[in-house]
């Protein structure tokens, strides 16, 4: 029997060029569509928005946009670079908009399989910053993969062109993506074609 193509929606990278983070989430999502899935990526100027004000409608379309798509999410993937030892701001501040989906019949990530990168400028910062998101995914109900991926952004990942060259990391994010896509298969009922 058919199943419904599950979406998962990623979240994650910083704002400056070349992101490292944002490089490693969409790889981990393209990942993902391979195993046969849709995805969203949610990365740098979209996720400039305003402080999360709680109770206050939002009057951000950018803000909106990202509600609904954590919404209809089968899965999440984060990706987070670490800011003085833990996850950035603006990672955070998205996150708090899951505030939003608190009285949802599905609230925050309750459910969801949840894939963590993050990256540091040294191995230290890069796994306190997994822990963080880890504690975070499990305040929203998610379930954190048990694979997630810590790294040290001075080490060589990338070509000129931005393609990741580190086949040690791409085995771990392909494992990751694997978890989360055996997650889905066996949490999601067929349905009717
Ligand atoms: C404000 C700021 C704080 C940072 N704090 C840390 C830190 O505490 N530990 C660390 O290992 N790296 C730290 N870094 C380095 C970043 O985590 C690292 O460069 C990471 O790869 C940035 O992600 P990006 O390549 O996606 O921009 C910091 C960088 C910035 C800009």
């Amino acid at each position: 029997m058919a199943r419904k193509q599950p979406l998962i929606v990623g979240i994650g990278g910083t704002l400056a060029q070349n992101s490292s983070t944002a490089r490693l989430l969409k790889h981990a999502l393209d990942k993902c569509e391979e195993a046969g899935a849709q995805t969203r990526l949610f990365t740098a100027n979209a996720l400039e928005l305003p402080f999360y004000a709680p109770g206050r409608e939002l009057a951000s379309s950018a803000a909106s946009t990202l509600v609904a798509a954590m919404r209809e999410a089968d899965a999440i993937i984060l990706s987070s670079p670490g800011y003085h030892g833990s996850i950035s701001g603006l990672i955070k501040n998205a996150l708090d908009y899951t505030e939003e989906m608190a009285e949802d019949s599905r609230p925050y990530f309750d459910g969801l399989p949840v894939g963590l990168i993050a990256a540091g400028s040294g191995w230290q910062g890069a796994n306190t910053t997994v822990a963080a998101l880890r504690s975070i995914v499990h305040a929203l109900r998610g379930w954190p993969t048990p694979l997630a991926i810590a790294l040290n952004s001075r080490q060589p990942l990338f070509d000129a062109e931005g393609q990741l060259v580190a086949t040690q990391v791409d085995e771990q994010i392909r494992a990751m993506a694997g978890q989360i896509t055996h997650f889905l298969e066996r949490a999601r009922p067929p349905v009717a074609a």
